[in-house]
């Protein structure tokens, strides 16, 4: 059963210099302890897909669909009642830990805020459940570093630190969104392991344009491109069988497959391509993709692609 049901999800920012459609119907369905994977080039939409579940947008943001969690519609709920699923239900870990954490509160106090706002402990047991969290990221000397701020942590240290926090109310649901970007190859390796150690009872939708860390950790993965979901399948018919083009060049530029990028740009969000937002970098855009939208469709069991390859 699906503990996170996403039905025609949109999100747009009015700006000055017109609309940003970050989000253009999506929809997506997270079951109970799956890890899904959500790749995709910088800017198509990624964080701003996972800020809407515990919705941390802007005010003038406009949203349209449904979340539904347990069956709860989050877009209807009052401020109030998102701030009891924030954090205690669903907790994300934000991308970026240097402008994540607060640099004038010690990591523990900030780890522990997040712990007495939820589970009502006073300060003295939320400080010491602080540092269980900061052990169980394993950061070594966890008391020592619960007094110290983010300043003295390394990268890799900052990023746990805030898995911890995300951690500290044991949300059913996590929304990590990059938490190995930045991280040198033996850190993110050390944070990939933990990552998979500490979702093994929970549910999570991995946010990451690295493919080989989502390949590692997802059950599923979804590839998003300007705003809408591309292709949907479980990571190795991603990997074995990538039906998609865009799919199919985001492998290709990876190292390990010759480092081979697409060609040109990703569109902009304000003025998106006619027909297959696709089509101007794809290879096999022909009359139809530059006029006409393609659908998600399930092409074989449980894959779904948007192209017309497939219709
Ligand atoms: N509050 C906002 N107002 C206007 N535009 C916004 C706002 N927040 C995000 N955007 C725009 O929405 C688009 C999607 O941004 P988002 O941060 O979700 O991308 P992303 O896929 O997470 O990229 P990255 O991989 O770099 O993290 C971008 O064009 C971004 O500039
Ligand atoms: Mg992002």
């Amino acid at each position: 059963m699906s503990l996170l049901s996403i039905t025609q999800l949109k999100v747009h920012f009015p700006t000055q210099d017109g609309i940003v459609k970050a989000v253009n119907t999506i929809d997506l369905e997270i079951a109970n302890n799956e890890r899904l994977g959500l790749i995709g080039e910088t800017g198509c939409g990624k964080t701003v897909l996972g800020m809407s579940i515990i919705r941390l947008l802007p005010p003038s943001t406009t949203i349209e669909g449904e979340i539904r969690y347990k069956g709860n519609d989050l877009l209807k709920l009052t401020e109030k009642e998102i701030r009891k699923i924030r954090g205690k239900e669903i907790a994300m870990i934000l991308q970026n830990p240097t402008t994540s954490l607060n640099p004038v509160l010690k990591v523990g106090d900030q780890i522990a805020e997040a712990i007495k706002l939820h589970q009502g402990l006073d300060r003295r047991a939320a400080k010491a459940k602080a540092v269980e969290m900061l052990e169980a990221v394993k950061i070594p000397d966890a008391t020592k570093r619960a007094n110290e701020y983010p300043h003295q942590f390394s990268g890799g240290m900052k990023e746990r630190a805030m898995i911890a926090m995300g951690l500290a109310c044991d949300p059913a649901m996590i929304i990590a969104d990059e938490p190995t970007k930045g991280l040198d190859v033996t850190v993110k390796k050390q944070i990939v392991k933990l990552m998979k150690e500490v979702t093994t009872q929970k549910t999570m939708l991995f946010i990451t344009h690295d493919l080989g860390v989502a390949a590692e950790i997802c059950d599923n993965i979804t590839v998003m491109y300007a705003g809408e979901l591309m292709e949907y399948a479980n990571t190795e018919a991603i990997f074995k069988n990538p039906m998609h083009p865009y799919t199919q060049g985001f492998l290709n530029s990876l190292p390990s497959m010759g480092l081979k990028a697409i060609k040109g740009m990703s569109p902009s969000l304000i003025d998106l391509p006619s027909g297959c937002r696709f089509h101007p970098r794809c290879d096999f855009a022909d009359a139809k993709c530059r006029t006409e939208h393609p659908e998600l469709i399930e092409v074989e069991k449980s894959h779904y692609a948007r192209c017309f390859q497939y219709a």
